[in-house]
């Protein structure tokens, strides 16, 4: 097949089409480049009524912001926090920063934590104690659940919600791929992934529908929370004068120069999450009328902001596995990759409990990402969709 395309088709790469320069600049020249500055309490701002939250408190990244979260929320060393084998490690790793333990979850047809097995495990495999809920198997308090928004998908989380209020488990949504995601169903219609748990995280990296370079926003209306989010990523300070620190906090927030980034960002994610559908739909038309190939499914009770296209391959009809394809894209230029390998079987967790895990090892076996960025082009979704095709 003659390429027509002469430079790589990147997997997600930002898209800095509005006035980043304009707000970069007016740092530059007024020399607030650092984590004080306007642009970081607009930025919270806007962030924060977008998403329908009283509070919205900006962190280096969104790995911080997880990390950060369930430590306000209390989770100690020794707890449990439920969470899928699907995400990336940056959820698990933020529940090992506090000394817990996760639990792993198996992933439903969206990639998400599958919400039925979760009720199932609770409501079969744990007891409560002292209003707090137990893991049968390890006797070790389950704290918290963080289901993610993999791949901007939303989760069935009303299913979740009723379950752990009854039980006292906090929820820490990982809304770090799914800004803009609301739900059009159900109990929680109208509201925006992250804002329906105890705290809800977003990430802002550079791969993400809207980025700062990195970055990361904290959601709540818990005002307690929010204060104490505020507090510990700003290094504990109880007398910015006298250096006074009443308890171990972290450099952990959002300078003035990404927020001016992040702010410029906000004011085109509408139109961003408009054209990341028109290019989901004519993926998804061309896709699934090739044999063995099938692009996911969103989940009908939402709004998607289609962050992430995954591809899934039926390698015996399609006579390529998923290696294979991103061997064939990467001859045409085209940048693709595997969904992230199950964390209950990564070396740091693979000793760590997990709760009949099957789809999620289906999923990892038969899926890629195709490239998603905002600024992709007619003619390189052609190129992509006709290489598929015409292998
Ligand atoms: C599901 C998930 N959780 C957590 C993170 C961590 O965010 P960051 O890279 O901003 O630290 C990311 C993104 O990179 C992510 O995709």
């Amino acid at each position: 097949m003659k390429s027509i395309i002469s430079e790589q088709i990147p997997l997600s790469v930002p898209y800095l089409s509005g006035r980043e320069w304009e707000y970069v600049k007016n740092c530059l020249d007024s020399s607030w480049v650092s984590t004080a500055g306007s642009f970081v309490s607009d930025f919270e701002r806007v962030v924060a009524k977008y998403t329908g939250c009283e509070y919205g408190i900006a962190v280096m990244n969104g790995t911080s912001a997880l990390h950060l979260a369930l430590k306000i929320m209390g989770v100690k060393p020794e707890e449990e926090v439920i969470v899928p084998t699907i995400t990336f490690i940056a959820s698990i790793n933020s529940i090992k920063y506090v000394g817990a333990h996760p639990v792993f979850m198996d992933a439903d047809q969206y990639y998400n934590i599958d919400p039925m097995k979760t009720v199932g495990f609770l409501l079969n495999e744990t007891y409560q104690k002292d209003k707090c809920c137990y893991n049968k198997r390890t006797n070790r308090k389950i704290a918290a659940i963080m289901p993610v928004h993999v791949f901007g998908n939303a989760v069935d989380i009303e299913t979740l919600v009723n379950v752990c209020n009854e039980l006292n488990i906090l929820i820490v949504e990982d809304a770090t791929e799914s800004i803009g995601t609301r739900y059009i169903s159900g109990k929680y219609a109208g509201k925006h992934t992250g804002s329906i748990g105890d705290i809800g995280c977003i990430s802002f990296n550079g791969n993400k529908i809207i980025t700062t370079g990195a970055g990361g926003m904290i959601i709540t209306d818990n005002p307690e929370y929010a204060e104490k989010a505020k507090y510990f990523s700003t290094q504990a300070k109880d007398d910015e004068i006298r250096f006074i620190h009443n308890d171990v906090g972290y450099n952990y927030r959002m300078t003035n120069v990404q927020a001016a980034i992040g702010l410029a960002q906000m004011e085109n994610l509408d139109n961003y999450i408009n054209t990341k559908e028109k290019n989901y739909t004519k993926y998804k038309n061309e896709i699934d009328s090739i044999p063995g190939l099938r692009l996911n499914e969103t989940p009908p009770y939402a709004k998607n902001n289609n962050w992430m296209y995954a591809l899934q391959i039926n390698e015996k009809i399609y006579n390529l596995d998923i290696e294979s394809t991103i061997s064939l894209l990467s001859k045409r230029m085209i940048q693709s990759r595997p969904i992230w390998y199950p964390n209950h079987l990564q070396l740091p967790y693979m000793n760590e409990f997990s709760y009949n895990i099957q789809n999620a090892l289906e999923l990892h076996k038969a899926t890629i990402n195709l490239p998603c960025s905002v600024n992709l082009t007619e003619l390189q979704i052609n190129h992509i969709i006709n290489s598929l095709k015409n292998k």
